[in-house]
């Protein structure tokens, strides 16, 4: 084959950094080092305040990654989850749509912006303090480390009605969360290594009751894709009709950031539908098996796609700033 022409390759490479723009916008303002000259010790103050909220309470890892994950799909990573609601304005945090975010989680982004900005006020934005922190919860809870990307701006606005449609549900089929995850950037891979993150944390029986109770599903018997076991083991968390109960993820490692997910997966031990899909779906499943086989390769594919959800609507410019407080506009 010829050797493409010099021209020819600068417009290639030209026209791929235009398209991986375009799916990530404002992206390519993001800097590891972002903040080396402005906030030098930024992560590690964050990371000190992490350390400290992950000592009081282990709710502190999934609230905060699960935080990180809704801020970046609605409305872009800006930091606008964080803004509590006003009398004039319903919050995204507060969408009628209940999202369930733990508090431990918008505590911890609240008490490192703080001390963030005792160092270095009116400096570091609290959708990147919230990066910083949601990468410092996975390292710390035996995920895999790796550097951040800096630079986000915060939103200007944080409305509960912008939330619809943009978050997947548990009960999609593979399609569907497919289609929520294309619609930010993020593609099958993304997917299926950002799912991990429900390595850690807790659900509401609410949300995964109709793979149990044929009665939520007229003439439809126990989801056949649930271990039985385990089928079980979830209707004593979750008598029926009962509370709406808060049930450990992943039994196995709660309070591990690991690829337990995956070998949960394999043996029916999925909690939520759009968990146990990774394994039914014919896709996605030779990418669980392979996550489920290697640590190495599971922090890989964890790590670049945390980076990946990082970039996802970045605000740079006149459509942002930095907040001197993560939960009010200045
Ligand atoms: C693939 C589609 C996803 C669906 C359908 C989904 C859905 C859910 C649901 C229903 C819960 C339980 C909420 C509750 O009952 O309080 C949950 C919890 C959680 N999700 Fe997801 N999620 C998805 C992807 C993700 C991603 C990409 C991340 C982060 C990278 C994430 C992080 C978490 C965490 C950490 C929790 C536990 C929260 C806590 O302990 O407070 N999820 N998710
Ligand atoms: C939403 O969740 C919060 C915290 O779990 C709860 O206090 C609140 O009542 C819920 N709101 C609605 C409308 O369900
Ligand atoms: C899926 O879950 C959402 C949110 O919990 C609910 O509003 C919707 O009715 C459910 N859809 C189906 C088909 O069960
Ligand atoms: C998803 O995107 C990443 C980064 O561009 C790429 O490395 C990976 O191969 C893609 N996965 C699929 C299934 O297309
Ligand atoms: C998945 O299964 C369907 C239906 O059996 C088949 O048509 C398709 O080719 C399979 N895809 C892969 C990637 O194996
Ligand atoms: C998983 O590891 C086992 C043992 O090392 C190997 O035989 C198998 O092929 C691996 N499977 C995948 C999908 O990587």
């Amino acid at each position: 084959m010829a050797r493409p022409r010099p021209s020819v390759v600068v417009l290639a490479v030209a026209v791929a950094v235009a398209v991986a723009s375009l799916a990530q916008p404002g992206a390519a303002d993001l800097k590891l080092d972002y903040y080396a000259s402005t906030c030098p010790n930024a992560e590690a103050i964050v990371r000190g305040v992490v350390q400290q909220r992950l000592q009081a309470t282990i709710r502190a890892v999934g609230s905060t990654v699960r935080l990180f994950f809704h801020d970046c799909f609605v409305e872009g990573c800006d930091g606008s989850v964080l803004i509590e609601s006003t009398p004039g304005n319903q919050a995204e945090k507060d969408a009628s749509d209940n999202k369930s975010l733990a508090s431990e989680g918008f505590d911890t982004v609240r008490s490192a912006k703080a001390a963030v900005e005792a160092a270095c006020p009116d400096t570091v934005s609290c959708a990147d303090v919230l990066a910083i922190a949601a990468r410092d919860a996975i390292s710390m809870s035996g995920g895999p480390f790796f550097p951040v990307e800096l630079g986000r701006l915060d939103g200007l606005s944080s409305t509960a009605s912008s939330v619809p449609g943009q978050l997947p549900e548990a009960n999609q089929t593979m399609d569907q969360l497919l289609a929520v995850f294309k619609a930010h950037g993020l593609n099958m891979s993304d997917l299926v290594a950002l799912s991990a993150a429900h390595s850690v944390g807790l659900a509401h029986c609410s949300k995964f009751a109709s793979r149990l109770y044929s009665y939520q599903l007229p003439g439809q018997p126990t989801d056949p894709t649930l271990n039985p076991k385990y089928a079980r083991f979830l209707e004593s968390k979750c008598p029926d009709g009962g509370p709406d109960n808060l049930v450990l993820m992943d039994q196995a490692s709660p309070a591990q950031f690991d690829n337990q997910y995956y070998r949960n997966l394999q043996d029916g031990g999925g909690l939520l539908g759009s968990d146990q899909l990774l394994y039914t779906d014919n896709r996605t499943r030779p990418m669980v098996d392979s996550l489920a086989n290697s640590t190495a390769a599971f922090y890989r594919a964890l790590a670049d796609a945390v980076v990946r959800l990082g970039r996802v609507g970045v605000k740079s410019g006149r459509r942002g700033n930095v907040r001197k407080q993560c939960d009010v506009f200045n």
